[in-house]
């Protein structure tokens, strides 16, 4: 089959788009807001995309009922910093239940019965039970074109300057992430876990 994106013309229920690029990471992103109030949500438009120094992007699509931006996006954007945790299987609930839509001065991460622990370079807390953060300063918001004026489509890019990662996810040298079973998108309503490797040499 084949569609055009702007027709739509898939003939399916429901637009395949988001189960095509999988899985996606989740980028499970703390912030703080400027009144101070903790923020923490789920967002599957997330990966790494530079390493030396290293670098990641997140996607905020929409906006929230009674404010034009996501919180994340509008936290970072305002304190200049985030931090990214690893959601892992066993932390799945916790982090669907962060992605509801709920109104600004609610903390998600209480409200998900999770536990913050201070960052050591940016002041958005880490969620402890997650065995790995990355501690972030924004750096730029990239604008995309949207459907809608006021359903604001960007990819929000920060610099990753701190990396905490739990001393068991070490084994012999290596990060070794395989029994934390970090979880990733794929559409309509299904996730996946990372729980199986193989290896591949570049060929040069
Ligand atoms: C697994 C998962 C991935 C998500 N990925 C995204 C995403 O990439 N972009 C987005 O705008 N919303 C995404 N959402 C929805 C947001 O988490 C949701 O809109 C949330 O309320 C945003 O919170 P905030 O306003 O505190 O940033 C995702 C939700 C889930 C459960």
């Amino acid at each position: 089959m084949f569609y055009e994106t702007a027709k739509g013309d898939h003939g399916l229920g429901r637009d395949p788009f988001k189960s095509l690029v999988v899985p996606r990471p989740i980028g499970w992103i703390s912030t703080i807001s400027p009144e101070g109030v903790v923020n923490l949500a789920p967002y599957s438009f997330f990966n790494a995309v530079a390493e030396h120094p290293p670098a990641v992007c997140f996607a905020p699509g929409g906006r929230k009922a009674d404010r034009p931006f996501k919180d994340t996006r509008r936290n970072a954007e305002a304190t200049g910093e985030f931090v990214v945790n690893l959601a892992t299987y066993d932390l799945r609930e916790s982090m669907n239940a962060t992605s509801a839509s709920l109104p600004a001065d609610v903390d998600e991460m209480a409200l998900a019965g999770l536990t913050p622990v201070p960052s050591r370079l940016v002041r958005p807390p880490r969620v402890a039970e997650s065995p790995v953060h990355l501690e972030c300063r924004y750096l730029k918001t990239v604008e995309l074109p949207s459907l809608e004026a006021d359903e604001p489509n960007a990819i929000v890019i920060g610099m990753v300057v701190g990396v905490h990662i739990r001393d068991e996810a070490i084994r012999d040298g290596r990060v070794d992430l395989m029994r934390f079973q970090p979880i990733a998108r794929l559409g309509y309503s299904q996730y996946t876990t990372v729980d199986n490797v193989f290896s591949m040499r570049f060929p040069d």
